[in-house]
């Protein structure tokens, strides 16, 4: 099996790969609305430290099963297994995590076609087609059918070309493309009256939040999300990734990119809320608060973009291009986590299993779309608020308690020879067994209350 099995070509094909999947909706749109919707710049550095802290670890943890095992999530987790009897717990933790991401890639493509569908809109506008353009807009059931089933099938293209020339290559193509219309819209927003004070509520922090045990909760689960942990889409990059390179580091840059665009993304939508407060648009609820989630991204925004003129349509294309754009290189690595695991278990080839899995996410979307109010926020809950924490934890607990030490160090030495003497297998083994499962336990029970 393993000759056809993919790897990444070069270190940075891996780096755009991972990072593509850690920066998607998370950051660009759920960073910067819990932000504003917990108190600012405090939100800010409780996320800072805690996915340091505690999301770097539990990358890292994953990446080295994967590379390890060379294999998807469930037989990586076997083989670090020192007893049979453990192997039970390797399959639950390996395909509740599959099935986490296929579920998770279930909503996230609802999501999704609504920002390709506002990435048409302003296109539609332009050639005059105005009926279109409000249809497009509209929540009606078939847009969203049409649109969420466009996306899955987008990532189903992309997948279905596999490692190299699927992931790989447009990873690099669209992550680069990502952080060029981030800047160019910040330049723009920072120009505009009232970008000042939307950028001193998003750095000055107000440091009596920070302790507040729901802002903890809502920073790390935002960390865990972000970096995909929880889901084994981190076990199967990692395990594509060369026995030369070195993970410490590989994995590093992956949560630096990862929280440096979240941060970078702030810049844009706080900022950008102000702005358009100056222009007569409403951003702060009754009670005071900043609006967020969806009000803020299908209201706030395309109220500012509307108020800029014909400027505007330019503008708020390129805004949820960059939105379609990062859903899209994290949609590919959920859809890789079932599809590995169905072509290296069934041996089945990697085009059929990658169509039907996508058919398959189509209809879980399809059932959810159809009982909206019932099945969207409680899909999201299940997989995010408990699935990811829960999984993220038994990984840690494989890694710190089952994996023999030896051979764990052995597997980080590759590409990385002096690691045993480095300040990282000094600390990580630690965190992995005590600190992570400690710290993620305590804010899964926060999180219950
Ligand atoms: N990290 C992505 C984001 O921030 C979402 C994502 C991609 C994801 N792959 C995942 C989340 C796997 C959970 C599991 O939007």
């Amino acid at each position: 099996m393993s000759a056809s099995r993919g790897e990444f070509s070069s270190r940075f094909g891996f780096i755009m790969a991972a990072a593509g999947s850690a920066v998607g909706l998370g950051n660009i749109w759920g960073f910067p609305t819990q932000t504003a919707s917990n108190g600012g710049a405090a939100f800010v550095l409780a996320y800072l430290v805690l996915a340091f802290c505690l999301a770097y670890p539990a990358l890292m943890a994953e990446l080295v099963v994967g590379r390890y095992g060379q294999a998807n999530a469930v037989s990586s987790l076997k083989k670090i297994s020192k007893h049979k009897w453990q192997h039970p717990l390797a399959f639950l933790v390996g395909f509740g995590g599959i099935i986490c991401a296929g579920l998770i890639l279930s909503f996230y493509a609802i999501v999704a076609g609504w920002m390709i569908s506002y990435t048409v809109e302003p296109v539609a506008q332009l050639v005059g087609a105005q009926e279109a353009a409000s249809w497009i807009t509209g929540q009606s059931l078939t847009r969203n059918l049409l649109f969420a089933g466009g996306f899955i099938l987008l990532t189903v293209l992309i997948i279905s070309k596999g490692v190299e020339n699927g992931i790989e290559k447009w990873s690099k193509r669209l992550m680069p493309a990502l952080l060029g219309i981030l800047f160019a819209l910040i330049a723009y927003v920072f120009s505009q009256d009232g970008a000042s004070e939307g950028l001193r509520n998003y750095l000055l922090p107000d440091f009596s939040a920070i302790f507040e045990p729901s802002l903890l909760v809502s920073a790390l689960g935002q960390a865990f999300f972000s970096l995909s942990l929880g889901t084994s889409v981190m076990i199967i990059y990692g395990s594509y990734i060369s026995k030369s390179e070195n993970l410490v580091t590989l994995g590093a840059s992956v949560t630096l990119i990862d929280v440096f665009i979240a941060f970078v993304a702030g810049l844009l939508i706080i900022p950008a809320m102000y702005v358009a407060q100056e222009q007569g648009v409403q951003i702060f609820d009754e009670a005071g608060k900043l609006l967020s989630e969806d009000t803020l991204v299908f209201q706030v925004l395309p109220a500012l973009f509307d108020s800029m003129g014909s400027a505007g349509l330019y503008v708020g294309f390129a805004f949820f291009a960059l939105m379609s754009i990062a859903a899209l290189t994290s949609s590919i690595s959920m859809l890789e986590a079932p599809v590995s695991y169905t072509v290296e278990k069934f041996g089945m080839d990697r085009k059929p299993a990658t169509w039907t899995i996508g058919a398959l996410i189509g209809a879980v979307s399809t059932v959810i779309l159809l009982n909206f109010e019932q099945l969207f926020g409680f899909v999201i809950a299940l997989t995010t608020r408990f699935g990811q924490p829960l999984l993220g934890l038994m990984c840690c607990v494989f890694v710190g308690w089952i994996w023999h030490r030896s051979s764990l160090l052995k597997e980080i030495e590759q590409g990385n020879p002096d690691a045993a003497s480095g300040w990282f297998w000094k600390i990580w083994p630690w965190y992995i067994k005590f600190v992570c499962p400690i710290a993620i336990s305590l804010v899964f029970i926060n999180s219950l209350r």
